[in-house]
């Protein structure tokens, strides 16, 4: 939650600053402000609303400054307004500070500050941190590296900071807990962001600070990095970065969500490339391979996750269980942190999370480690937190996602939980060497499948969407591997259009949600020819005997359901393990096509962020 840039070197400041907010505006985008430092100090304008308005607000600021630091804000402590936006001041107005995060014990902080003659002008708790820094300042008579490392060692929560002090036009100090921070470093000039996306154009060298670090950066000097705990010097070794500008441009498209949608061709082949390899009839993963002990002998498997990676997590699933046999249980990461979970040294734990900085997926796995467990990641964003606490992983190389909204996210997860279990069943032999090549070959034909599905579908549902879009709700049902697709449309439609939307295992509709049923309700029935498409055509029909409007998500050539349903959507035949990842499509079509029309912003849902860093 909130983003957070910096600049210090020879360049202007204020456009770094600027285009990287824009960039960083899908962490949080109700406020956002800035701080260039100017001759006579700090310039400083901060706002409710987007960074475009924050940079009609500013343009003055354009000036000479070649240090400065921004935000844009997801609030947590404060309802999003002038005053709440970051950067903060300290009382002094010697010290601004922007942050990403939770000081949980921000009140006791605040109340101590307060008896000690602070005054806080807003609600946050950001503002408590910058004054406990200018009271350790003060009192020990510290330079700012001091007070900041004296004052995080009294905080609890998690923060990415930066900091400057008006006597001190060549030095940024930044600290990370729990929330990401990276490092550009340039020729004499140096960045620092919550994610790289800010700087790509001017440098891909670059290093992220570890949890429990933080930097002095200095004008013309190497940086310093320490322990915050114990001082202790710490080196990183400088990386080169492997994305690139134009993955994260809109490249022509209106938003991002939709460039996501159909870049799902290549970001499933990105993800099986070098580790699919059909000609030589193997699957090689070095995160499985080298632990496949661990694996097999594995009493349980435990998925934990959030949101969008929570509905992959339901489908690996049926995937592990079906075909390599192993039990396994999904769980909402913040339930599972908090509810005593029994975890013993021969379970492994996966954690499925696209940012790789989900609070609560970060702290479930943190839980699963300290019971002994083996854990496992499936991330998207290479070197993020979760990645870097695994004992081993996958990354699901679907490229840089910007889209509030997963898609192309969910369906790279999809592919990855494929290869674990088709390599797991074919290890431990439940899988017949003529069933293990006949799944990899229909895998490796899956892209070119779901271009079928992009080509095919579209239109169709821009047809459905301009019928449903005045909808106050929707249900959507789905059985066995396609249930959680059911619980994914719904996501999807609820985060982008607002439209109430439930997903259900379709059997259950008649105990409850049947009730809802009347002409006015449109429900997605996601049935591709499996076991049990009879018992589903049966449902629809219940659906239809109460006049309910039905959208069928069917496979090519269907004729029983589609006799039934108001509106059929064509998805291409395969076998029920990889049918999710091609039902995804259309319905991630459908969500995106009614928000548009209902003149949602797509790409930044009110109330939403991309990664959740709080609990
Ligand atoms: O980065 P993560 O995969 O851990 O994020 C988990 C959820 O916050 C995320 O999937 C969220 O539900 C999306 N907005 C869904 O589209």
């Amino acid at each position: 939650m909130c983003g957070i840039v910096g600049y210090l070197g020879n360049r202007k400041a204020y456009p770094i600053i600027i285009n990287g907010l824009k960039r960083l505006e899908y962490r949080g985008y109700d406020s956002a402000g800035l701080v260039v430092m100017e001759d006579d100090g700090f310039g400083l304008v901060k706002t409710k609303g987007k960074v475009s308005e924050l940079e009609e607000k500013s343009k003055f600021l354009n000036n000479g400054s070649t240090l400065g630091v921004g935000h844009t804000r997801w609030a947590t402590h404060g309802e999003p307004n002038d005053v709440n936006s970051h950067p903060h001041l300290s009382n002094d107005e010697q010290i601004v500070l922007v942050h990403n995060g939770i000081i949980e014990n921000y009140d006791s902080l605040k109340t101590e500050l307060i008896q000690k003659g602070f005054v806080f002008h807003s609600e946050t708790d950001t503002e408590v941190l910058v004054n406990l820094i200018q009271y350790f300042k003060d009192k020990e008579n510290l330079n700012l590296t001091e007070a900041v490392r004296y004052s995080l060692n009294e905080v609890v929560g998690a923060y990415a900071i930066a900091v400057m002090d008006k006597n001190d036009p060549d030095e940024i100090v930044v600290a990370r807990l729990g929330s990401p921070l990276v490092i550009g470093i340039g020729d004499n000039e140096f960045f620092i962001a919550s994610d790289a996306s800010p700087f790509l154009e001017f440098t891909k060298e670059a290093f992220y600070l570890d949890d429990g670090e933080m930097a002095t950066i200095r004008r013309d000097k190497d940086i310093d990095i320490r322990k915050i705990k114990d001082n202790l010097k710490v080196t990183h070794t400088v990386q080169e970065l492997k994305i690139n500008l134009e993955e994260i441009e809109k490249s022509g498209y209106e938003h991002f969500m939709l460039k996501e949608i159909y870049e799902q061709p290549k970001s499933i082949r990105d993800t099986m490339r070098g580790r699919l390899l059909v000609d030589e009839g193997i699957i090689k993963m070095a995160g499985i391979w080298d632990y496949q002990e661990k694996f097999l002998n594995a009493k349980r498997i435990i998925i934990v996750a959030c949101g969008t990676s929570y509905h992959a997590g339901l489908i690996g699933e049926y995937l592990i269980e079906d075909l390599a046999r192993i039990p396994v249980e999904v769980e909402y990461a913040s339930e599972f942190r908090y509810r005593n979970p029994i975890i013993n040294r021969k379970d492994v734990v996966i954690a499925i999370s696209q940012s790789g900085e989900t609070a609560d997926t970060l702290a479930a796995l943190k839980l699963a480690r300290e019971k002994g467990a083996f854990i496992y990641g499936i991330n998207n964003v290479v070197g993020s937190s979760i990645a870097r606490i695994t004992d081993a992983g996958s990354y699901t190389h679907a490229g840089p996602e910007i889209g509030v909204a997963s898609t192309k996210a969910f369906t790279a997860q999809l592919t990855i939980l494929s290869l674990i279990a088709i390599k797991l069943g074919k290890h431990n032999g439940n899988l017949s060497k003529e069933r293990f090549n006949s799944l990899i070959s229909e895998l490796d034909n899956i892209p070119e499948l779901v271009q079928k599905t992009l080509e095919n579908t579209a239109e169709k549902v821009i047809e459905i969407s301009e019928k449903y879009k005045n909808a106050t709700n929707a249900l959507y049902l789905g059985r066995g591997y396609n249930f959680p697709s059911a619980l994914e449309g719904a996501l999807k439609l609820k985060e982008i259009s607002y439209i109430h939307a439930e997903g259900y295992p379709a059997a259950e509709m008649k105990h409850g949600p049947i009730a809802l049923i009347d002409e006015n309700m449109p429900v997605v029935i996601i049935a591709p020819r499996t076991g049990y498409y009879e018992k589903v055509v049966s449902n629809a029909m219940e659906i239809k005997a109460r006049k309910g409007q039905i959208i069928a998500v069917v496979n090519t050539g269907d004729t029983e359901l589609s006799k039934i349903a108001d509106h059929v959507i064509e998805i291409p035949n395969s076998s029920e393990e990889f049918s999710p990842i091609l039902a995804a499509i259309p319905l991630q079509l459908l969500s995106y096509y009614i928000a548009v029309k209902l003149g949602r912003n797509v790409d930044q849902p009110r109330n939403l962020a991309k990664s959740v860093t709080v609990e």
